[in-house]
């Protein structure tokens, strides 16, 4: 058995990535001058049920986040795996400079509650408005309250994605996702 070691310097060393990899999620907004923008954030968590809310961590430096504070409400988009390329090209610029949606030929269609649209070639979709919101360090945490979500036919079980016919992309660091692989089952508690 190793023994541990105290990482020295928490943000030189990454101490996130203890918790990756994570579902990577494209997040669409609507902003000023009505154009649409998207970007991949691995920094996302299903917060309640009861309403349906999902909180994500966005940097106060994105473009995202001057469109949030435009228009506070987003589609969420789960990427599949043969997305890849793209979902780690639209985190490497910004819709500051780039036009994403059209350089990217992202292919959008309009959402049922809300009035910013949704990426049809993702797997699932999840339209929400933001409900609250929190500043931790250089983020905006926003808990969108979920109004709708749509599954791609097909593809969504009781135990979640069918994982022998579609996958998400997991985030490790930098250009590295991950696949999900096995499913376990735990042993029933006695
Ligand atoms: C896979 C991946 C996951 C990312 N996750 C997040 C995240 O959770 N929060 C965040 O603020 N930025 C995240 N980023 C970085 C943003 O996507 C990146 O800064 C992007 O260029 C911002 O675009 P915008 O300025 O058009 O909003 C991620 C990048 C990648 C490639």
């Amino acid at each position: 058995m190793h023994g541990f070691t105290r990482l020295k310097n928490l943000e030189e060393e990454k101490f996130y990535l203890t918790l990756h990899p994570s579902p990577t999620i494209v997040v669409v907004t609507k902003c000023p001058g009505n154009r649409f923008n998207a970007m991949p954030a691995s920094w996302n968590v299903p917060l309640s049920e009861e309403p349906p809310a999902v909180g994500v961590a966005i940097d106060r430096e994105t473009y995202t986040f001057e469109c949030l504070e435009h228009h506070p409400e987003a589609s969420l988009n789960v990427p599949g795996p043969e997305l890849v390329d793209l979902v780690y090209s639209m985190g490497t610029v910004s819709g500051r400079d780039v036009d994403k949606i059209r350089e990217f030929k992202v292919k959008l269609v309009d959402s049922e509650t809300v009035s910013v649209p949704r990426w049809a070639d993702a797997i699932a979709s999840l339209e929400g408005k933001v409900w609250k919101y929190m500043d931790v360090g250089e983020v905006r945490f926003y808990a969108f309250r979920i109004l709708a979500v749509h599954v791609r036919e097909g593809l969504y079980t009781r135990w979640g994605w069918d994982f022998s016919k579609t996958n998400i992309l997991l985030h490790g660091a930098g250009r590295a996702f991950y696949l999900v692989g096995r499913r376990v089952f735990a042993r029933k508690p006695k």
